[in-house]
């Protein structure tokens, strides 16, 4: 067993451990205004977004987990199959390992082998080459690739990345140079409007804003430390609701996702109510599968499916795009949020 391999499988154990952890993402501080008269029927309500040039039959998707172990290949199996039956786009975890030890490709390739026909999604470092994004891509033969970007994930790791100089450039040429679309993504952090401002002069056009109040990967990473020298830091970042205000005021140059924390329907609504097009989900579903394996999986999400189509009834909004026009009143500590940040 390498390095790469025992980091996959505690980051998996750790996520897992960490799922029932009290943490908010700030979606439950968003509400919309119940009307009585919502004026259109279940029938009206279509779930199908795009980001980019992607088309999603389903406005939520598998978010980047995994991928390069023996563990994670049965997960990814798993995930894949349950994309499929269910229509939902997959990420998959960081292919990295895959470009440097060709004996865990396999871990990923089982997503495609599973999938054929499905939305799939690679995933990278912000510090790779071109080639190595082309790679990425045609080893999964994937419809876009993310680039994930994790400065305190690395530093907090104790094998991490210590040199930042050359992120930004490096998704840059990535975005100009890869034919796929490129998603630019947090893991957990969430991102402010200088960041987002950032990638959209580097030609960025889909963002993951990926916010605190789910998944925390200080924390798991302190978790692999000898000392727990961070456990001070677990609070960093931007909760998954103030993220989606950060990029208030660029909806119209980018599409957004939401992630972080997102485990229910009503959360859902919330961050499409704040103006994102599709939403990331990762330890939910990873808690999901482990927990209640595919059969139920797969129930939950059909249910799921119905349920946001209730809740889009209910405030009258028949298309995604639609919610975020609809009437929500923010709680104090948002409005704050706001206020000092300049965002109205
Ligand atoms: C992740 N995440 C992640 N993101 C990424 O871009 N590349 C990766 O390799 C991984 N690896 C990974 C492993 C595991 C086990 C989990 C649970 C998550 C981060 C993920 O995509 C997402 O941004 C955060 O987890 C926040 O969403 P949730 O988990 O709170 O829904």
């Amino acid at each position: 067993m390498t390095t790469h391999w025992n980091r996959k499988d505690q980051h998996i154990h750790l996520a897992e451990m960490q799922y029932n952890e009290t943490s908010s993402n700030g979606l439950d501080e968003v509400r919309f205004i119940h009307q009585s008269f919502s004026e259109i029927k279940t029938d009206d309500v279509k779930l199908n977004t795009t980001l980019g040039s992607l088309s999603l039959d389903y406005p939520f998707f598998i978010n980047a987990m995994t991928g390069g172990s023996e563990k994670a290949h049965v997960i990814n199996q798993n995930l894949a199959m349950i994309a499929k039956e269910t229509h939902l786009a997959m990420a998959v975890g960081s292919v990295s390992v895959a470009l440097k030890e060709p004996s865990t490709i396999e871990s990923f390739k089982v997503v495609r082998k599973n999938n054929p026909d499905g939305l799939i999604i690679s995933n990278l470092g912000a510090h790779h080459s071109v080639d190595s994004a082309k790679r990425a891509i045609d080893l999964l033969e994937a419809n876009a690739l993310q680039i994930h970007v994790n400065t305190p994930q690395e530093l907090v790791m104790p094998e991490g990345d210590r040199d930042f100089t050359n992120w930004l450039s490096n998704i840059e040429r990535i975005v100009k140079n890869v034919q796929a679309p490129v998603i630019v993504k947090e893991v957990g952090f969430g991102m402010s409007k200088e960041t987002i401002q950032q990638l959209l002069d580097i030609g960025v056009g889909v963002i993951d804003v990926s916010g605190r109040g789910g998944t925390n990967f200080i924390h798991i990473e302190n978790e692999r430390r000898d000392h727990k020298e961070f456990d001070y830091l677990l609070n960093w970042g931007q909760t998954t609701a103030e993220s989606l205000l950060e990029a208030h005021f660029y909806r119209k140059q980018a599409d957004f996702i939401a992630s972080g924390g997102i485990k229910n329907p009503l959360q859902m609504l919330a961050a499409f109510g704040l103006g994102a097009k599709a939403v990331g989900i990762s330890g939910e579903f990873l808690h999901m599968i482990l927990t209640k394996g595919n059969q139920v999986s797969i129930e939950q999400i059909e249910s799921w499916k119905e349920e946001l189509t209730f809740l889009m009834t209910m405030i009258g909004a028949k298309r995604i795009v639609e919610i975020e026009r609809k009437p929500i009143v923010l709680s104090p500590d948002l409005v704050n949020w706001c206020t000092q940040r300049h965002i109205n």
